[in-house]
C-alpha cells in the first residue's frame, strides 16, 4: 500500500470541492486497514467513504484513508429472509440493485442514495418512509487506537434521525468495516405511503408495484428533484430538517399557515428545512459560484470553482436569516471539514 503526498480530494467528493490530504491512502484489506491505523507518524486520520456527505473547508492536514474493502456474502437464509454481509467499501446504490436483481426486498425506498455501505450506519441513511436501522442486524468497526473489531448491534448503534453512536459517543473512533442486513426473500412489505411514490407508481401504470417498482419509483422521483453530483456538485440535504414542539409549530402556524410539520411524536412535529429556506428567498439563490440549488432549497450546490468555505458561508447566511424569521436553528447533516 502507498501513502500518497498532497493529494487532490476533488474527484472523492461529491461538492467537487479542490481541497488537498497532505496524506492519502486507499485500504482495500483488513491487514492493510490494520497497519495504517498504527502509522504512528500520521496522528490525524480521516476516513473516507464517498465523500458525499462532507463539505471540505480548506487543505486537511491529515493522513486520509479511502475505504475499499470489497465484497459480500449471504450468512443466514431462512424461509422468508436472509442475512447478508456486505464490506464498507461497496457503493451503496450497487447494493440496492444487486438485492433487487436477487428478489431480496427492504432496500428499494433507499435506491440512489449516493456513497458507501460503511458510511451509511453513521447517519443512519434514510429516504422515502425508511432507514437504515429498519433492515440492519449488526456492523463490524475497527477501533482506532487498539486496531480491535467490535460488534455493534442495532440497539448498539444508537440510531436516531440522520444520527448514530458513531456521529455522538464514538465520533472519529472507529473505522466501520461492514455492515449485515436482514432482507426479505417472499411477502415482502411494500412502503408506499411516503411523498409521491403512490402517484409514481400510478401515473406509470403500476397496479401491483413489486419491490423493483417501488424503486424505479424512487429513482425517477430523486431524479426530477435532486442534482446529479456528477453534473452539479452537492451533497444532498446540507441541513436536518428540524424537530420542534407542537406547541412552537402552532404559534408559528398563526403568522405563517402554509408551514407543513410532520408528526413525529405527541408533542413534537417535523417542519422541512426546504420549505423556510425556500420561504426566505433563497431557492436558486446564487453567489459566486456557490448557490441555492433551484428546484431544492435543502441542497446547495457548487457551480464550479467555489470553496468549502464559500459554501459554509453561504450556509451559515442561511442559517442565520431562518433563526431570524422563524425562531428556528437549523443544523447541518453534512460533516464540515
Ligand atoms: P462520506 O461523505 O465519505 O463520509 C461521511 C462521514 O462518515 C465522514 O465523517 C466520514 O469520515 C465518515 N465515514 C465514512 N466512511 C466511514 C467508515 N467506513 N467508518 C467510519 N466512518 C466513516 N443521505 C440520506 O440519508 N438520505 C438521502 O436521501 C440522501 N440523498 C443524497 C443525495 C445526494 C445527491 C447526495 C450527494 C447525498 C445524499 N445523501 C443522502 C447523503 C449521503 O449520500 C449519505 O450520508 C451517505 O451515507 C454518505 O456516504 P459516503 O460514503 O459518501 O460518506
Ligand atoms: N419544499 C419547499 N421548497 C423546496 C423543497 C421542498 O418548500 O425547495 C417543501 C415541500 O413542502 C416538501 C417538503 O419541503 O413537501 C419536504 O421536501 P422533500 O420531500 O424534498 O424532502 P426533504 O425534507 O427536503 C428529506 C431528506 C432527504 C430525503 C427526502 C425523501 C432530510 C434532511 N432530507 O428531504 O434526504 O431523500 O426527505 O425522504 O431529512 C439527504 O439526507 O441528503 C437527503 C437528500
Amino acid at each position: 500500500m502507498i501513502i500518497k503526498e498532497h493529494v487532490s480530494l476533488q474527484p472523492y467528493n461529491t461538492f467537487g470541492i479542490n481541497a488537498k490530504a497532505r496524506y492519502f491512502a486507499e485500504v482495500k484489506t483488513l491487514d492493510e486497514l490494520s497497519w495504517v491505523m498504527q502509522q504512528r507518524s500520521y496522528p490525524k486520520k480521516l476516513i473516507l467513504g464517498g465523500g458525499s456527505n462532507m463539505l471540505l473547508t480548506g487543505d486537511l492536514d491529515a493522513l486520509v484513508i479511502l475505504i475499499s474493502l470489497k465484497g459480500k456474502e449471504i450468512v443466514e437464509r431462512e424461509e422468508d429472509h436472509i442475512e447478508i454481509r456486505v464490506m464498507a467499501g461497496e457503493n451503496w446504490h450497487e447494493l440496492v440493485l444487486w438485492s433487487l436483481e436477487h428478489g431480496f426486498g427492504g432496500l428499494e425506498n433507499l435506491s440512489l442514495i449516493p456513497g458507501s455501505v460503511g458510511s451509511a450506519p453513521i447517519q443512519n441513511i434514510g429516504a422515502y418512509g425508511v432507514e437504515l436501522k429498519d433492515h440492519f442486524v449488526s456492523c463490524e468497526a475497527m477501533e482506532l487506537a487498539t486496531q480491535h473489531l467490535q460488534t455493534f448491534s442495532l440497539e448498539e448503534c444508537q440510531f436516531g434521525y440522520r444520527d448514530s453512536y458513531f456521529k455522538q459517543a464514538g465520533k472519529g473512533k472507529y473505522v466501520i468495516c461492514s455492515v449485515s442486513f436482514r432482507l426479505s426473500t417472499q411477502n415482502h412489505t411494500l412502503r408506499t405511503e411516503y411523498g409521491t411514490i403512490a402517484a409514481e407508481l400510478r401515473n406509470s401504470g403500476v397496479l401491483h408495484p413489486t419491490i423493483q417498482d417501488i424503486s424505479r419509483a424512487v429513482i425517477r422521483i430523486r431524479q426530477q428533484k435532486l442534482p446529479d453530483p456528477a453534473i452539479l456538485g452537492n451533497s444532498g440535504s446540507f441541513f436536518k430538517n428540524p424537530v420542534i414542539t407542537t406547541s412552537t409549530y402552532e404559534k408559528l402556524q398563526l403568522k405563517y399557515p402554509d408551514m407543513p410539520s410532520y408528526k413525529v411524536s405527541e408533542k413534537h412535529v417535523k417542519v422541512p428545512a426546504a420549505w423556510m429556506i425556500d420561504s426566505c428567498g433563497f431557492k436558486g439563490y446564487r453567489k459566486g459560484d456557490a448557490g441555492v440549488h433551484e428546484h431544492q432549497a435543502l441542497v446547495l450546490v457548487n457551480y464550479g470553482e467555489a470553496t468549502g468555505a464559500e459554501i459554509l458561508q453561504l450556509a451559515e447566511q442561511i442559517q442565520e436569516k431562518v433563526q431570524k424569521t422563524f425562531g428556528i436553528p437549523i443544523v447541518p447533516e453534512v460533516n464540515i471539514l
